[in-house]
């Protein structure tokens, strides 16, 4: 507004989402000066039954490295709880009220950030997307997807777009398959009510997932400008062509259905390996295989983009294995490109290395910052570029619904899988299948300090 304060709502401001992550971004921001005390006004909606106080405390044991008198000044200065009664905790109440309270100036503005889920399918969330439409203009609307605010997601223009050498790799030519996978080693815990409705294609695939591989496939936009870059995405989306069902595989981790939320005969996968198709002139041909589960082997986000055989060879390289461009979004943010090189010593033998860019190493001293930090900051400072348009997301849902709802329907069968491994054999088998070569015996080693 014209006296430069900023109000920021917080809604749901006990929940698990805003402790985690909304309040320690807020408070990253607040560290680093984006966010005045004084001009600031932080606050939180809840509908639990907490006082002003115990939702301090709460949120004080998620906010790290920095004195306890800075936390306190941050909680002190720049929150204050209004609770919510049952009636007002509807978001569609709250939104109304907000806008009718803050009276924006001329030249103050009213920005929301809203939240997955953005419904549960392309009905839901057309009719979730006209809701909204009614009470704020596309302009207003940040729908955040959190992998959108990852160093290297927001690397990929980049990469692809600044660099001569990617430029005439990247196609149908040259590309054999690309992988984008996203793997978690833990299940469902404390979240199993919420899951059940959703499943790990709605909750990484159909949002996170689907967002990286638009920027890993999507054609060059004609500017930097939020617009063109939405543009380009939503083309690509159209361009998918319908998924398959024999390029679906979905697994369900065994000890899923203890927990007391989740009803004793659910079928919702906590991993699917799927493949996406492109119908256009780049990528006709190329499988993208999109793969996420729950409860595996480990941590890890990647882009694994592997390139088709060397014409000619004359080195017996096949069984070293092909060129491989990994983007690895987290832990250990890294790019390695897999290369067949010489194998040191007397003889002329081949094996398989890398070009490692490992951030850690190479970016020592700067701290990368959290997504949903730097996605808050983006809508501060009005830059829609790394949200979701709502073209966007119907184009998204557009993919994926008639799966979805054949899964819900019972007609495709979640595997079962043990815990803590790599998720059903199925899924390898679908990548072997789709022309994914794994090497064997190399292994990318994170390089650390000395
Ligand atoms: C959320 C999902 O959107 O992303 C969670 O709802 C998931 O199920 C989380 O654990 C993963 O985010 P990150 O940033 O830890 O990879």
């Amino acid at each position: 507004s014209e006296s430069g304060c900023l109000s920021i709502v917080v809604l749901g401001a006990s929940g698990d989402l805003a402790k985690k992550k909304t309040f320690p971004a807020l408070f990253h921001l607040f560290q680093q000066g984006f966010l005045q005390s004084g001009e600031v006004h932080i606050f939180g909606y809840a509908r639990s039954d907490i006082s002003d106080d115990g939702l301090r405390e709460r949120i004080r044991g998620y906010l790290k490295g920095a004195s306890d008198e800075v936390i306190s000044e941050f909680l002190q200065l720049s929150m204050k709880i209004q609770k919510a009664t049952n009636q007002e905790a509807r978001v569609d109440y709250f939104i109304w009220h907000c806008l009718h309270q803050s009276t924006p100036s001329n030249d103050g503005w009213t920005r929301v950030i809203v939240e997955k889920p953005f419904g549960k399918d392309l009905d839901s969330a057309e009719e979730l997307s006209a809701q909204l439409g009614e009470l704020f203009n596309e302009q207003q609307l940040y729908r955040i997807d959190h992998y959108l605010g990852k160093e290297l997601v927001q690397n990929l223009l980049v990469l692809r777009f600044a660099n001569r050498l990617f430029l005439p790799l990247w196609n149908r030519d040259n590309i054999a398959n690309v992988q984008i996978v996203f793997r978690e080693d833990f299940g469902t815990e404390g979240r199993g009510g919420y899951f059940d409705q959703y499943g790990i294609i709605r909750d990484i695939i159909q949002n996170h997932l689907l967002q990286v591989f638009c920027l890993v496939a999507m054609e060059k936009p004609v500017s930097l400008k939020p617009e063109h870059i939405r543009d380009e995405k939503v083309k690509v989306l159209q361009s998918v062509t319908p998924i398959n069902h024999d390029e679906v595989v979905l697994g369900q981790y065994d000890g899923y259905k203890d927990d007391s939320t989740v009803p004793d005969d659910s079928n919702t996968p906590t991993f699917a390996s799927l493949v996406l198709r492109v119908h256009n002139e780049r990528w006709e041909g190329v499988p993208f295989i999109l793969k996420a589960g729950k409860a595996l082997n480990n941590r890890k986000a990647e882009i694994r983009v592997q390139f088709k055989d060397a014409p000619g060879d004359i080195f017996k390289c096949k069984k070293q294995g092909r060129n491989e461009f990994v983007i690895r979004l987290q832990p250990s943010e890294a790019m390695y490109m897999k290369l067949t090189v010489k194998k040191p010593g007397l003889e002329m033998a081949t094996e398989q290395s890398e070009l490692d860019l490992s951030y850690g190493l190479r970016y020592q001293d700067v701290k990368i910052p959290e997504a949903y930090e730097r996605l808050i900051l983006d809508t501060i400072r009005g830059d829609q570029q790394h949200f979701v348009r709502r073209d966007e997301l119907r184009a998204a849902w557009e993919i994926f619904t008639p799966l979805l709802h054949d899964i819900d329907a019972g007609k495709l069968k979640a595997l079962p899988y043990k815990p803590g491994t790599r998720g059903p054999s199925e899924a390898d088998e679908l990548s072997k299948r789709m022309g994914y070569v794994q090497t064997h015996g190399y292994v990318w080693i994170p390089p650390t300090l000395s």
